[in-house]
Formats: structure tokens, sequence, C-alpha cells
């Protein structure tokens, strides 16, 4: 079933006292509010996962990783699998974001080997794609996307694929104040849901969350997330401050 959702990707920020702090304040502020039409998710570093699902026990917070690895398991330092996310209660995981694409070089290639391994261990995949800002003056962010989606994700069965969320993130708008449009994103949605009608059907089409991320905050949240084919925001800079993302959650 389509739901709305807003996830915090919190990147690499907050010592441990301050994600302990942010991550109590959301559960009182969330745990005020009586059952809402909106899945929050919270996407902590690797390292204070075990403090994001202790305090989201009883609450209504999610807890996501940032990235998994596209080894199973062994010899390769630094990583992370998705067995070891399952074993923390970890559900879902972003994959695919901008900043692993550009810093970590990944390929849509690799984020289809994500894709697999997350939903191997029953973890929801965040799949993000988004053009950059030479691709976007050049009109090529339709092009840009049917090819991320097309080679990250449309090798899943129709069943595995009801397991995914995606995430539109117009590179040019991450950390930089310059939200795309409501029109914009409508625009992409709508397209990226047309592409998946195209492959999976109209039951797949409808049933698939599709949240917008890029300098999405509590002023601009309301008129993104009231398009038909906006169902919630992927949020970096935003989330870092409960009052600011329990807008943003609040928006809906
Ligand atoms: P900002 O909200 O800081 O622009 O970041 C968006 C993002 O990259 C979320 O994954």
């Amino acid at each position: 079933m389509r739901r709305n959702i807003v996830a915090g990707n919190w990147k690499m920020n907050k010592l441990f006292s301050e994600a302990d702090d942010l991550l109590f304040s959301l559960k009182e502020e969330l745990d005020k509010k009586s059952s809402k039409n909106v899945d929050v998710i919270v996407c902590p570093p690797f390292l204070y996962i075990e403090l994001a699902t202790d305090i989201a026990e009883d609450s209504k917070i999610l807890v996501g990783a940032q990235n998994v690895s596209k080894f199973d398991d062994g010899a390769f330092t630094g990583d992370v699998s998705a067995s070891m996310l399952q074993s923390m209660e970890v559900e879902y995981c972003i994959v695919g974001h901008s900043e692993r694409r550009k810093y970590y070089s990944e390929t849509n290639e690799e984020i289809a080997i994500k894709v697999n391994k997350l939903l191997e261990f029953d973890i929801s995949p965040i799949v993000c794609c988004g053009e950059i800002l030479l691709e976007r003056e050049q009109g090529l962010q339709f092009k840009v996307v049917e090819k991320q989606l097309t080679e990250s994700l449309f090798h899943l069965s129709k069943e595995e694929f009801s397991n995914i969320i995606l995430a539109y993130e117009p590179v040019w708008a991450i950390g930089t104040g310059k939200t795309a449009s409501a029109a914009q994103a409508q625009e992409m949605h709508a397209f990226l849901r047309s592409l998946v009608k195209k492959k999976y059907g109209q039951n797949a089409a409808q049933n698939l969350s599709i949240l917008y991320g890029g300098s999405c905050n509590a002023a601009n949240a309301k008129e993104l997330f009231a398009n038909i084919d906006v169902d919630g925001g992927l949020i970096g800079g935003a989330s870092l401050k409960a009052e600011d993302f329990i807008k943003i959650v609040n928006s809906f």
C-alpha cells in the first residue's frame, strides 16, 4: 500500500550524545501525536543504529541505515552487510544516494546488487535517483533518471519491487538551499510512476511511495507534499533538528 513517508538522512553528522538527544526529542514529539498518516524513518550513521533501535522500540520511529555492503560477509574492511543490518532490526536502507555515487563512484550495477542484498534480508531499500545541474540544463533529467531506475531496479520481480521506496533527489537541490519547485517535483515523480507502471503495471505504480529530497524543509514541505505523486520526503539538513523535522512530518 502506498504510504506517506518522511525519512531523515543524518549523513555523517552528530556525536553520540547529540544523536541520543535528537532521538529522544523525536520520540517525545511523535508520541504526543495521535496516529498520523505518515511513517517516520530515521537513518543515523551505523554507529548509532543500536541506540536508534533501542529508543525506537516503543515509539513511532522506524530505523534505517544509510548504506550497505554489496558483499555478503568476510574480509571487506569497513563494510556492513545486509545480514548485520537485519540482526540489528534495521528495516530500511538508503541506496544509490548521489553522495555515494559521487564520492565512492557507485554505479547503477552496484546499486542493483545492494538492492538484492537488502531484499534478501527483508530490508526495504530507499533507492535514490536524480540528475545533476548540467543534465537538467541540457534537458536530460528524464533520460538520466530512467537509466538509473532501469539499471538499478528493473531486474526485480513485481513482488520484489513492492518493497521498494523511491526517492527523487535532484543533485543540484541537495544541501544547496535550492529546492525543486513543487511543479518540477510533481513532473518528475509522475514520470517515475509512469515508468513503473509500464514495467510492473498499474497496481505496482499506484502502491509505490516516491519521496522528494533536496533542501526540503519546514517551510516548503507542505507545498511539495501536496502534489499527487509526492508521497513524502528524504530529508538531510532539516532532519538534524527535532523541531524542523517534526514540522516536516506534520506537513501532511
Ligand atoms: P538536504 O535536505 O540537506 O538538501 O539533503 C537531501 C538529501 O540528500 C537527503 O538524502
